[in-house]
């Protein structure tokens, strides 16, 4: 009788333990795709500055490139081990971790970059410096990211 209590109890503990890794894990999805969210609601805008159909503004589009800077490196600690099912993110991902932090430090480097330019107020050093965030996201993307 001792033994089985026993083993519900650990029976129990283990499945306690399996629910919070899973929760875990759900936490850990919500938390990049969230980051992902929130960089894209300061980067649009900052695209439709250039492309014209939207007022430039300096003080605002510094203000969307320097949000976005201090977002860049949260992502990544949400691609835990056993998150890919169900989202966007590819195998690819765990099997060259190396290559996809890369990313993320580009992304570091590029959006403190595009800060620099932004504060210039020169279209001049804005435009490339947006590039190449741009082409950070997407290159990315185009690896890592299920289109
Ligand atoms: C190093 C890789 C990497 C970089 C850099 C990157 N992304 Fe992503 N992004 C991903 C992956 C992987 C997903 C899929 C995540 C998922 O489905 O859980 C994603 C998903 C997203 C999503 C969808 C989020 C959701 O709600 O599911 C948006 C929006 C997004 N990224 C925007 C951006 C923008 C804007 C940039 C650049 C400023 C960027 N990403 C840079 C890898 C990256």
């Amino acid at each position: 009788m001792k033994k089985l209590a026993f083993a519900t109890l650990a029976g129990s503990l283990l499945l306690g333990t399996l629910n919070a890794q899973a929760a875990d894990v759900d936490n850990a999805i919500e938390h990049r795709q969230g980051v992902f969210s929130a960089m894209k609601w300061y980067f649009g805008p900052m695209g439709a500055m250039i492309k014209g159909d939207m007022p430039y503004d300096q003080a605002e589009f510094t203000r969307r490139a320097e949000q976005l800077a201090k977002l860049a490196p949260m992502a990544e600690e949400g691609f835990v081990e056993g998150s890919a099912e169900g989202t966007e993110a590819l195998p690819a991902i765990w099997e060259d971790m190396d290559t996809f932090s890369g990313g993320f430090d580009k992304l570091e480097s590029t959006t403190a970059a595009l800060v620099e330019a932004s504060m210039s107020g020169d279209m001049a050093q804005i435009k490339p410096a947006f590039g190449d965030v741009a082409k950070t996201c997407k290159g990315c993307h185009d690896n890592f990211r299920e289109d």
